[in-house]
C-alpha cells in the first residue's frame, strides 16, 4: 500500500478545439501533459467556451469538441491518471470568472498580445467575450489550484497575468489561490508557419500549407514540408535569424527528442531537400501511432461520452470547493449566515 500523503502539485491546461490541432499544439503543449500526468494532479481540458470568442457553427463546434477530447486520449492522456473533460461541462468555470472579472483591470486586459492580433484580425467581431477571454482562462486556472500549467510561449503572458490576479485575490480576501508558474518546453515552445517563418504556426491560418495537422497523411506531410520556406544560403546551420531552416531543426529535434546542435550534426553537409525529406519522416514517424489510436477510439463514441461524463465529474469536485470557498469570501453566500 501507498503510505505517502503529500499531496501532488495540480497541472491544469487546455486547447480551444477550433480546427483540428497542428504539430505546434502537440510539441507545444499536448507532449507535455502526457509527460506531467503521472507526476502531478493533472487537469486536460478542452477549452470550448473560449472556441466562441471567434464565431464558430455550433454542429461543428460539437465535433471539434469530441474529436479533440479523442485526440487528447489518443496522444497518451490516460483518463485514468488524468482528469480529462470538456471546459462547458463543467460550469463552476465561469461562476469563478465573474468573481475574477470584478479583480482584473480593463487596462492590463487591453495590454494582451493575443488580444491586439485577433481583434485587429477580426475587426468586425471585436465581442466582450474576446477581451475578457484571459480571466476565463485565469479561472480555469485557479479553480483546481495549479501550480504549473504546461504551454508554448504565446500563453506565457496570459499566465503571467493570471498570477496578478491570484496574487491580488490572496491580499485582498487571504490566502485563496496557488499562484501559478508556467511550464514551457524548451525545444517546440514555438513552432513557427512554413509558409511565413517569422510567424507561429496556428491551427487557424489561412494557407494549409503553413501548417501541420496532427491528423495529416504522410503524402500530405511530404508535400506540405517541400513547400516548405527556406532561404538561400543552402547551408544548414542552426542560426534563429535563418527562421525557415531554424524552424525545420527545431521540428525535427521535438520530432526526435533530441537537441538542435544534434539535428545540425544528423543533417551535417547535405541540402535543403535532404532536410526537408527528413523533417518530413520525423513527423510521420510520430503522428503515426497518435493517428492509429484516434482513428480507433473515434469509433467508439458511447466510451468517448462516458469518459467525458467521468473527467468532468471528477472536475467538478474541485471546482466547486474553490467556487464556495471564494463565494464565501467575496460575501456572495448570505443565506449561509
Ligand atoms: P490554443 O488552443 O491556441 O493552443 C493550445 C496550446 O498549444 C500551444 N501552441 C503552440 N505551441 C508551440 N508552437 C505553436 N505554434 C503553438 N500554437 C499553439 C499554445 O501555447 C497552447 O498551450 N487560451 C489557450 C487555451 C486555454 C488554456 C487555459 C491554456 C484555455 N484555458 C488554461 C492553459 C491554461 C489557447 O487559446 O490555446
Amino acid at each position: 500500500m501507498d503510505t505517502t500523503t503529500k499531496k501532488k502539485d495540480a497541472v491544469l491546461s487546455g486547447i480551444q478545439p477550433t480546427s483540428v490541432l497542428t504539430i505546434g499544439n502537440y510539441f507545444g503543449a499536448l507532449k507535455n501533459y502526457v509527460a506531467m500526468q503521472d507526476d502531478f494532479d493533472a487537469y486536460y481540458m478542452v477549452a470550448n467556451l473560449h472556441a466562441q470568442t471567434v464565431r464558430m457553427d455550433p454542429t461543428e463546434l460539437r465535433r471539434r469538441s469530441v474529436e479533440t477530447f479523442a485526440l487528447f486520449l489518443a496522444a497518451g492522456i490516460d483518463p485514468n491518471h488524468s482528469t480529462v473533460f470538456v471546459q462547458s461541462h463543467v460550469p463552476e468555470h465561469t461562476q469563478l470568472t465573474w468573481a475574477l472579472m470584478c479583480n482584473a483591470y480593463t487596462g492590463e486586459l487591453s495590454r494582451m498580445t493575443q488580444f491586439k492580433e485577433k481583434s485587429a484580425k477580426s475587426a468586425e467581431n471585436i465581442n466582450a467575450g474576446l477581451f475578457t477571454y484571459p480571466v476565463l482562462m485565469a479561472a480555469d486556472i485557479l479553480i483546481y489550484q495549479a501550480k504549473y500549467i504546461p504551454v508554448g510561449a504565446d500563453q506565457k503572458q496570459h499566465v503571467e497575468l493570471t498570477r496578478d490576479i491570484a496574487i491580488r485575490f490572496n491580499n485582498l480576501y487571504g490566502e485563496t489561490f496557488v499562484v501559478p508558474e508556467p511550464y514551457i518546453p524548451k525545444i517546440g515552445a514555438r513552432i513557427m508557419s512554413l509558409q511565413e517563418p517569422e510567424k507561429k504556426m496556428s491551427k487557424s491560418d489561412a494557407n494549409p500549407n503553413a501548417y501541420i495537422r496532427i491528423l495529416d497523411e504522410p503524402d500530405l506531410i511530404v508535400k506540405k514540408l517541400k513547400r516548405a520556406v527556406t532561404d538561400s544560403e543552402g547551408e544548414i546551420t542552426a542560426n534563429p535569424d535563418r527562421a525557415g531552416v531554424y524552424n525545420l531543426l527545431s521540428i525535427y529535434s521535438a520530432c526526435t527528442n533530441g537537441t538542435i546542435e544534434d539535428a545540425v550534426a544528423r543533417f551535417a553537409g547535405k541540402g535543403y531537400g535532404d532536410l526537408k525529406s527528413g523533417v518530413a519522416d520525423a513527423i510521420v514517424d510520430t503522428l503515426k501511432p497518435i493517428q492509429t489510436e484516434y482513428a480507433r477510439l473515434l469509433a467508439d463514441k458511447a466510451y468517448l461520452t462516458e469518459q467525458m461524463r467521468l473527467g468532468a465529474e471528477r472536475a467538478q469536485i474541485t471546482a466547486r470547493k474553490t467556487v464556495s470557498k471564494v463565494y464565501h469570501k467575496m460575501g456572495f453566500d448570505s443565506y449561509q449566515a
